[in-house]
């Protein structure tokens, strides 16, 4: 049976048409109140085009020989993230899939189920109203989806148990005054970190979470290798590779450590020796380093502890071109997907680039430059990244809150050429 004021309003994101009980402002950003049965907010959808992008490639790497895809999409509200895996992925990916949808608000819920019924292979999903942490619990998952409001930590010990000997994780934390290190005290309390709120913060917010996921994982004899981590602007969303090992569990903590603003010529070798910095930074004083977690440094400037790890798959990455998320609408004309691709390319614009740069040691943002080393203005981060690649280097554009670029060049080459006026 069909909920109260069915069918609603018909919402398109992506090539999915989604019937909710109220008009739902498709431009509106930031995050939507928790008072509306019909939850669904528009200002994730980039995170969701992610999924469906992410789903697509990895089905077909770390998910391959899985012919039946165990899929928890835990906080589901009225079901859209589900439903454009459904309709958006090819037919021989989706039909691979085998989704529970669970959340505690039944209205929503019943949204959902009316939704799916339009759906060819709706008969493949099945729906659960109740408490996510019972549900992840009921067996093992390939891919499990954490959509919570606020932190997912009270739902990441239960996540990484339920893992299949190998899974995606991806979870969603909307806690970000806390996690950008403005709020200290709730960050320490459910995160046991802290983070200096300068230009870098989102990323070590982002490396905070990652922490939390390697070690909850490791509690569980699990690693992590962290596929996608995105910073966009109202939450943050990472996305790891859960495997079973206890001899990796065991290891995790080579991966935990710090971040210290304005690092010492001691910071820089300590760091150089734990291999957190590259030989060729030796002699140089970088804006940033990360120093291992048996450091502990203290005073200002330093965060942690946090993932001292590469954030994101370069395979990956390389996949979620704005050329794939176009490929989404191949089939599609209309001239309200114009705009949806318009939207999709947004939502992976530079992280194909920055694939090949996502080792480097260097996040720089290009605003802190002048600060740090003086001179007139902030470079552009295109030239910048430019002119490291005409040496030789990798450098690109980062994805990042703040217009920065990432690179493997020694500091002392990016000084030389911010000096030189880039
Ligand atoms: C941010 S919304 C999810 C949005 C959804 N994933 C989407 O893409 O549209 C959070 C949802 O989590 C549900 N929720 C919160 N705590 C829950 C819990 N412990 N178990 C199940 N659902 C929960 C809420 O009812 C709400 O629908």
């Amino acid at each position: 049976m069909d909920p109260p004021g069915w069918p609603g309003v018909p919402y398109l994101e992506g090539t999915t048409v989604h019937r909710v009980p109220v008009a739902v402002d498709r431009d509106r950003r930031g995050p939507a109140g928790k008072e509306s049965g019909g939850f669904l907010n528009p200002a994730m959808s980039g995170n969701r085009t992610r999924s469906v992008l992410m789903l697509n490639y990895l089905a077909d790497s770390a998910l391959e020989g899985v012919h039946r895809i165990q899929t928890i999409d835990s906080m589901c509200a009225t079901g859209i993230r589900t439903r454009r895996w459904l309709n958006e992925l090819p037919e021989k990916t989706a039909s691979r899939l085998r989704v529970r949808m669970c959340d505690m608000n039944e209205v929503a819920l019943e949204w959902a189920r009316s939704n799916l019924t339009r759906d060819p292979l709706g008969h493949n999903v099945s729906l659960t109203q109740g408490d996510a942490r019972r549900e992840l619990l009921s067996q093992g998952w390939h891919w499990i989806d954490i959509d919570p409001y606020g932190s997912p930590m009270p739902f990441l010990d239960l996540a990484m148990q339920a893992t299949a000997r190998r899974a995606i994780v991806s979870m969603s934390a909307t806690d970000t005054a806390a996690l950008s290190g403005s709020s200290a005290g709730p960050l320490m309390r459910r995160y046991g970190a802290r983070v200096w709120p300068d230009g870098l913060k989102h990323d070590s917010g982002l490396r905070v979470l990652l922490a939390a996921a390697a070690t909850a994982a490791a509690r569980h004899d699990r690693v992590i290798t962290p596929l996608l981590s995105v910073w966009d602007s109202h939450h943050l969303r990472v996305t790891v590779l859960v495997d079973r090992s206890k001899s990796g569990a065991n290891s995790h903590q080579e991966s935990i450590g710090w971040r210290v603003a304005n690092p010492s010529q001691e910071d820089v070798e300590l760091a150089i020796s734990a291999g957190l910095l590259p030989q060729h930074d030796n002699g140089s004083r970088p804006m940033h380093a990360m120093l291992p977690l048996n450091a502990s440094p203290s005073g200002p400037g330093v965060s942690g502890p946090l993932w001292t790890g590469v954030v994101g798959d370069a395979g990956l990455m390389r996949s979620m071109s704005e050329e794939a998320a176009s490929l989404i609408f191949a089939s599609k004309n209309s001239t309200s997907n114009l705009d949806e691709e318009r939207h999709a390319r947004r939502a992976v614009r530079n992280i194909a680039s920055e694939a090949n740069a996502i080792h480097g040691a260097h996040l720089v943002v290009t605003d802190s430059l002048p600060g740090f080393l003086g001179g007139a203005g902030p470079p552009s981060p295109y030239s910048m990244a430019q002119g490291l690649r005409s040496m030789g280097f990798s450098a690109e554009v980062s994805r990042y809150g703040e217009p920065s670029f990432r690179s493997d060049a020694p500091w002392s080459t990016i000084v030389e050429l911010y000096k030189n006026g880039a």
